[in-house]
This record gives C-alpha cells, structure tokens and sequence, in this order.
C-alpha cells in the first residue's frame, strides 16, 4: 500500500518549521509564497484548498525553491518578480530588489511634471528599470536615458522596459554615472545609486549582503562616494531649471544639501524629502543658468 500523501496543510506546517530553523524572514509567508509558486497557484489560492494531497511531481517543484529559500535567497530572485509603484518587474540576482522606499523619488517626479508635458530624464544606476520604466509609463510624452555601469543589470532593465511597452522611448548606456550622457539637455536626473559604506556591511542582513550585487549596495567606505562626481557630471547635462533627485542612506542628506551648497552657487531650491517611514530619503536640487 502506498503511504498516504501529504495535504497542503501539513507542507507549509512543515515549510514553515524548516525555514525556522533556517533562520530566514518571514518563514511562514516564505512557505506559501514558495508553495503557491511552485503548484501555479496564488496566495489566496492555497487557503482554499489546505486539505488537498499533493502528489510526488508537486512535492518535486516545491523542494527545490524550497531549498533556495533555506539559504536566505529573497523572495523576490526565488519568483523572478517584485512589484514597484503597482507595476511588476523581473527581477535577477544581476539587479537590486526595488525598495517601496524609492517610490518616494517617482513621487517627487509627480510634482514637478505635468502627466501630459514632454520632457527627457535619465536614470542613472537604473538596475532593474523600475524607477526609468514607471516614469515613462505615468508621463506618456516623456523620454528618458538608463545608465548602469552593469550590463547585467542594463539586461535586466531591458526586458522590463519591453514588458511595460516603453523601451522604444528609452536610450539604454552602459558606463561610469554620465560618463556617456554629456551634452545632453536634460530636464530631471534621478538616481538610487549604492549608498551604503562599506563599514556597515557587518550590520546588513544577510538576505541583503548575500544575495544583492555589492555593486548595487555600496558606494565606497561611508557609502556617499558617487555624489560628488555626479553632481559635477550633472552640471553638464541639465537644462536650465533642471532638477535632480537623489535618493540617500540613513544620516547622509544634510552632508550633501551641504556639499551641494558649497559646489556653486547655480545649485537652488535644495531640499530634504522623507519617505513613509519618516527616514531623510531624497535630496532635490535645482541648477539655475
Ligand atoms: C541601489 S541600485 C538601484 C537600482 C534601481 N535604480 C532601483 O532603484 O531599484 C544601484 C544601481 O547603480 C548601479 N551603479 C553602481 N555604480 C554605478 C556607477 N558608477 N555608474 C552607474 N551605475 C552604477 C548598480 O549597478 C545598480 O544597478
């Protein structure tokens, strides 16, 4: 006689405790969004159906993700996907996972452009596109330049710039901040370029330092490195008028309203924006010519 086999129930009380002994966040959450991906279902799904026996080639596709996420693998590079201002986007281990914090940047966007103005704006350090592609898909006349120093990443950004139906109004460079951009007339930079130190590293999860590109996370040993040259490269490129936006780490953007300041005095309207939680999350500056 064949054992009895398994219902849903009893793999995710069983997922659930194996991932608590993994350590890793979320562990119950994990065991349903694992298994729900895994059988083609939704969350919701699973619910409706916990008495369900699962058969061997559905407890075969559990096992595997299942063991990705016992490592400490994020959710998002386990189902390929992470949701950014309601639009869903690929995700790899090539990318950072797009944080809810930098929503706070397309937010900013919003009131400085009209939805039907036309405009050019270039993302730099744009990863997986989610900040480039959310902009082109809420300003219909707008176009826009990604750059990444990765050409992983810029892969990455790609597909989803097709996915969304955008691509055919975005440049995609590969190279170091504006290095490529020069001469260029634009009107709005934003940026989530790495902001952590190095010297913080220790006290990253291990989700994070393990599994998301150091190149995406740190921004030399205080983690501010790549303002300086990016500002000064953004002095070339913006129009009259033109604004940047910078999303910054913890503590970091007084310093820069600062350095901002002391760079020329064409650098106006500086201001500090912070995000749902309440942390310094945006810097913004105008350059007057
Ligand atoms: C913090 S991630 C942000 C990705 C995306 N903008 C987002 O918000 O999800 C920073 C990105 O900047 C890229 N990057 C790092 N250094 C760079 C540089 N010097 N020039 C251009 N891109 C850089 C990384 O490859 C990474 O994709």
């Amino acid at each position: 006689m064949s054992p009895s086999r398994p219902t849903l129930r009893e793999i995710l009380a069983k997922s659930t405790q194996f991932l608590t002994t993994k350590q890793v966040d979320s562990p119950r959450l994990s065991a349903e969004l694992v298994t729900a991906h895994a059988l083609g279902l939704n969350r919701l799904d699973l619910f409706l159906d916990l008495d369900k026996p699962l058969s061997e080639p559905e407890l075969a596709r559990i096992r595997p993700l299942l063991a990705r996420r016992g490592t400490g693998e994020p959710m998002a590079y386990i189902l390929g996907r992470r949701e950014f201002y309601g639009l869903d986007f690929h995700v790899s281990p090539e990318v950072l996972i797009p944080r809810p914090d930098t929503e706070l940047g397309v937010e900013l966007a919003l009131k400085l452009f009209d939805r039907e103005q036309s405009f050019c704006f270039v993302d730099v350090g744009t990863g997986s596109g989610a900040l480039c592609v959310t902009l082109l898909k809420l300003f219909p006349q707008a176009r826009a330049v990604a750059t990444d120093i990765s050409s992983g990443a810029l892969n990455v950004a790609t597909g989803n710039l097709r996915r969304h139906g955008v691509d055919h109004r975005c440049l995609r460079i590969r190279g170091d901040l504006l290095r490529h951009v020069k001469g260029r007339s634009l009107d709005l930079i934003v940026a989530n370029l790495p902001y952590i130190g190095e010297k913080e590293a220790k006290s990253l999860s291990r989700e994070v330092v393990a599994f998301e590109p150091s190149l995406a996370l740190f921004g030399g040993l205080e983690g501010d490195e790549l303002f300086p040259p990016l500002l000064r490269d953004a002095q070339e490129v913006l129009v009259n008028g033109g604004v940047v936006l910078l999303e910054v780490g913890t503590g970091q953007a007084p310093g820069l309203c600062e350095r901002i300041r002391d760079m020329s005095p064409r650098w106006a309207d500086i201001a500090i924006h912070n995000d749902l939680a309440g942390h310094e999350r945006y810097v913004q500056a105008r350059l007057r010519w």
